[in-house]
């Protein structure tokens, strides 16, 4: 599916290989790879946001199927610690057990109760209508009135189980269990992310929100730097939104869009005073920036700034490149899970809420390195439909991102629900990560 980078029509301007080859602290490896994605595929349906069919069909042949992040190894730390996994009509108990992480439908084997609502501690589970009751390893331990059960066998009455694994400190679930190995659905991504450690961060933020829309149509939104141009004009004197670099490799996409570098859709000449001010979004009516000494870009003092206060954090053998630093480096793990690479702390979920095929949970955590001791991760916060990304102040300026990244959501979704057209196009190059997302998922709900 990847041809050479030649074939592919790019936007005017420096290519990002050009710009980090004239970086001050170069960068890692992982960062100098190219893989451009060639296919037919330029438009998808309507359907696939706005038809509650598709998302049938999704629950039917993707989301039962598929390798999915569950949570954090940290946010169940002892033995008896569990979550409750939410996917759309599915709910799974992802439990610590003495042999390892464990995962169970979270469904009462005798008249099908929910066996827990929330995250918790346990030494068993317990069903809260009539008292049977289950191992944290998933085996039946308790009949009520076993008397009146003699056709229940213990030894078949275990919780229906579902797959788990582990990549970087996140839990993964499959609810097939002949689903391929863990291992081998990631593998481009855990080849990229070795050098970066994810295991050894922690969660310091973790917010979600509930969206107005289909959970593909939330996630193509931080897929893509297209959409800089309209929804976030601030940044352009400072970003390079259409020198982005598309990659794709199997199950895995990127996209690396440069900071502290002009877009080419300007029509003047930034100063580097004024690609560091669009950048750090300064507040226009707060405190002046101080003035970058002559000689400095603007990208070599933005990385400057940052490699000051992380090396102390990561200690100074980390060799902490100009492009980890500044650039926007998103990756997509298909379906749904989207860490970011370098030194950025987002790590991005999104999946339908509730079984709706028009509301999703989108989830941004910042997942940072630490010193010492591993703090407790933060728990989720989670914000309703109406309620603002401003109220999670804990995301610091992105929530005013967020903000305008979301704004045109729901009217998407509303546009979607009445089009009088088939199907929605996307660009060749810069809609990289949506094309190849929706060719995984043709392949998915054959
Ligand atoms: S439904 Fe769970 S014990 Fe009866
Ligand atoms: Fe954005």
């Amino acid at each position: 599916m990847s041809s050479t980078a030649e074939s592919i029509d790019r936007s005017a301007g420096i290519s990002y290989q050009e710009l980090i080859s004239r970086d001050v602290v170069p960068p890692p490896d992982a960062l100098t790879l190219e893989s451009p994605y060639e296919s037919d595929l330029t438009s998808v349906p309507v359907t696939r946001y706005a038809d509650p069919a598709f998302h049938e069909l999704e629950m039917e042949k993707l989301w039962p199927r598929v390798w999915q992040m569950a949570c954090r190894e940290e946010e169940i730390p002892t033995v008896g610690d569990y979550i409750v996994y939410e996917l759309g009509r599915f709910s799974i108990l992802v439990v610590r057990t003495s042999e390892g992480i464990r995962a169970h439908h979270n469904v009462c084997r005798h008249r099908g109760r929910r066996l827990k609502d929330f995250d918790g501690h346990a030494a068993n589970f317990i069903c809260p209508f009539h008292g049977f009751s289950w191992n944290l390893d998933g085996s039946a331990r308790g009949v009520t009135s076993d008397w009146d059960f003699p056709h229940v066998d213990k030894k078949d009455f275990a919780l229906s189980p579902v797959k788990t694994g582990t990549w970087g400190g996140w839990v993964f679930v499959n609810m097939d269990m002949d689903a391929e190995p863990l291992d081998e659905f990631l593998k481009d991504l855990a080849a990229q992310f070795d050098y970066w450690k994810p295991a050894e961060r922690y969660v310091e933020a973790h917010v979600g929100k509930v969206m107005k829309c289909n959970w593909k149509a939330c996630q193509e939104a931080f897929m893509e730097a297209f959409h800089v141009i309209t929804t976030h004009p601030q940044l352009l004197a400072g970003i390079g939104d259409e020198n982005t670099q598309y990659d794709a490799w199997g199950n895995l996409s990127r996209a690396i869009t440069p900071n502290a570098t002009p877009s080419p859709h300007i029509k003047w000449d930034p100063t580097e005073q004024d690609m560091l001010e669009a950048v750090s979004m300064r507040d226009l009516d707060g405190p002046e920036m101080p003035v970058l000494p002559d000689g400095l870009t603007a990208r070599a003092a933005m990385a400057a700034g940052m490699r000051a206060g992380m090396q102390q954090i990561v200690g100074d053998d980390v060799v902490l490149s100009d492009a980890e630093l500044s650039d926007s480096i998103y990756y997509t793990q298909f379906p749904n899970f989207h860490p970011w690479g370098g030194m950025n702390r987002i790590v991005y979920r999104f999946r339908p809420w509730q079984d709706r095929h028009d509301r999703c949970l989108m989830e941004c955590y910042y997942l940072s390195p630490f010193q010492g001791e591993r703090p407790d991760p933060a728990p989720l916060h989670l914000l309703g439909e109406d309620e603002p990304w401003t109220d999670a102040p804990e995301l610091g300026m992105l929530a005013k991102v967020f903000t305008q990244d979301t704004f045109n959501l729901p009217q998407v979704q509303k546009g979607l629900e009445s089009a009088q057209f088939d199907e929605v196009v996307f660009a060749n190059y810069q809609e990289t990560k949506l094309r190849h997302f929706h060719d995984l998922l043709s392949e998915w709900i054959k």
